[in-house]
């Protein structure tokens, strides 16, 4: 018994020493990390660019539209302004289970080595331009199993069809500008000190410790931040490419989404120009960021700070990051995360023909998603299958389960201490609400499923 204790002391020194050699070798390589934490200020809202931003954002695009310099709505797209799909908590904010986008992507196979991806849209301007989940398979076909010989036994291979296809909740953009300016390097830096100090748990003999997940290196070499796969390094990236797949409309960085069955390269013209498309940069950049919002009465209050406490005492700002580059309140790593549960994987268990290139992130890997506004951006998770914040964090498994595990040995108080904290973590507030109609565009060509 007093061996096992000693051999557990040593373990924890050796431990311990891990983690102070990775601490003074993080500190000489990362010394002059601080500065780039500085300067991260308010987004500066240039009036007329915002004013000329908001009412983008708020239009509801037609084809031939007369805001439009080329084709308006379309060919292709998902609804026909910014604002239906994002409104909870004010203009800016998520969207409900009903304005999830249907992204896919075509795994590597023999002959075919890179991923290629895109959104399966839901409407067309003509019936021609309809999209489906099925008619991809004629782009990016099954390939067949057959059978190959094991030893002296004849195995059937199962058929491999690499269209995954996912459907994804849309994310709330209040304090996209703050995010924006948080650089590589702090969520680098992040990272490391986390992979060292779970490195440094592992072997202090704590296996339950929680991986550090990785930053979404992007082929340029830049990380990416924005997106449920961190798939865009920076805003304005992400609003182009909103523009050109959610309404059809190309802009200055990128065309409009053209149907995967069309292969014509007829050009057309953008339909943001340079001014517009800058005004919706600037509009959607200076949103204000999510505030925390303490009850008024004084005992709901005492739980809610008790619960900020035990958010961070049972390890959940292990991801959630309070303050990442020097902005606070932001809780999130902006690394990629496997928290899939076995029964969860469904159809990726099968083995891909090719092995996805190593930047690649998994079918079950998504960023920590920044938890300010939580409280205004049900419902949860990148599917949005998840009603509410504890069927939320009930849903933690894989890389989370010691801290969901802990959040579970919680006194039943203590959980709901937690959920009164994030509770309290609310969109900003707006002087105009967001118009509460839904222009689902029933007259134009749906997706057939
Ligand atoms: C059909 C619904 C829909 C429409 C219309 C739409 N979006 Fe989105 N938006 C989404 C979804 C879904 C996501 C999450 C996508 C992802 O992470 O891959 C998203 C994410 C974003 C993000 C990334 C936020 C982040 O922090 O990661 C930005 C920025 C954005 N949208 C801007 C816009 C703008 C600007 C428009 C109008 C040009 C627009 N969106 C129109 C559904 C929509
Ligand atoms: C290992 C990293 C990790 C830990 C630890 C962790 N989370 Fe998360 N959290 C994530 C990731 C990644 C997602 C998004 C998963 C997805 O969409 O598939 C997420 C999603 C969420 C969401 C939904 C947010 C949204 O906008 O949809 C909430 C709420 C949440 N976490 C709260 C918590 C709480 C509370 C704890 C502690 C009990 C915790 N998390 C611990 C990584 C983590």
């Amino acid at each position: 018994m007093f061996g096992g204790w000693l051999y557990r002391k040593q373990r924890r020194r050796l431990g311990l020493g891990a983690i102070a050699i990775a601490g003074a070798w993080i500190a000489w390589n990362e010394a002059e990390v601080p500065s780039a934490f500085r300067g991260v200020r308010a987004p500066q809202p240039g009036p007329l660019a915002r004013e000329a931003g908001l009412k983008l954002f708020e239009h509801e695009w037609t084809v031939a539209d007369t805001l439009s310099k080329g084709d308006g709505l379309g060919p292709v797209f998902n609804d026909r302004s910014c604002v239906a799909c994002h409104s909870q908590g004010g203009i800016g904010g998520g969207g409900g289970i009903e304005h999830n986008v249907t992204t896919f992507e075509a795994h590597p196979v023999p002959g075919r080595p890179e991923v290629q991806g895109g959104i399966i849209h839901a409407f067309s301007v003509s019936s021609d331009c309809q999209e489906s989940r099925h008619s991809l398979n004629d782009f990016f076909q099954v390939v067949p199993g057959g059978v190959t010989i094991v030893g002296t036994c004849f195995v059937q291979k199962h058929d491999f069809d690499p269209v995954r296809s996912d459907s994804i909740n849309s994310t709330a953009l209040f304090g996209a500008g703050w995010v924006d300016q948080i650089t590589d390097r702090a969520i680098t830096h992040n990272a490391r000190l986390r992979a060292m100090a779970s490195l440094g748990q592992v072997i202090g003999g704590n296996l339950e410790s929680v991986p550090a997940g990785r930053a979404r290196i992007l082929p340029d070499g830049r990380i990416g931040k924005f997106g449920w796969k961190a798939q865009f390094a920076t805003l304005k990236e992400f609003v182009a490419a909103a523009c050109a797949n959610e309404i059809g409309l190309g802009n200055p960085l990128m065309e409009q989404a053209r149907p995967y069955a069309h292969h014509a390269t007829q050009k057309v013209e953008r339909d943001l120009d340079e001014l517009q498309f800058r005004s919706l940069v600037a509009y959607v950049g200076t949103l204000a960021r999510p505030i925390e919002v303490m009850p008024s009465d004084s005992s709901d209050r005492i739980e809610a700070e008790r619960g900020r406490v035990l958010f961070e005492k049972v390890g959940c700002t292990v991801c959630h990051v309070s303050s990442l580059g020097g902005v606070d309140g932001v809780y999130s790593d902006f690394l990629l995360h496997r928290l899939t549960s076995s029964e969860d994987l469904g159809g990726y268990r099968e083995v891909p023909q090719v092995e996805l290139p190593t930047d690649h992130p998994l079918a079950d890997e998504w960023k920590t998603p920044a938890l300010w506004g939580v409280a205004d951006s049900a419902p949860y998770f990148h599917d949005g299958k998840s009603p509410t914040l504890r069927a939320a964090i009930d849903r933690h498994q894989g890389d989370a389960s010691a801290v969901t595990r802990g959040f579970v040995s919680l006194s039943e108080r203590d959980q709901n201490a937690v959920i009164a904290f994030l509770s309290t973590l609310k969109a900003p507030r707006q002087e105009k609400p967001a118009p509460r109609k839904h222009n689902a565009p029933a007259d134009y060509f749906a997706m057939t499923r």
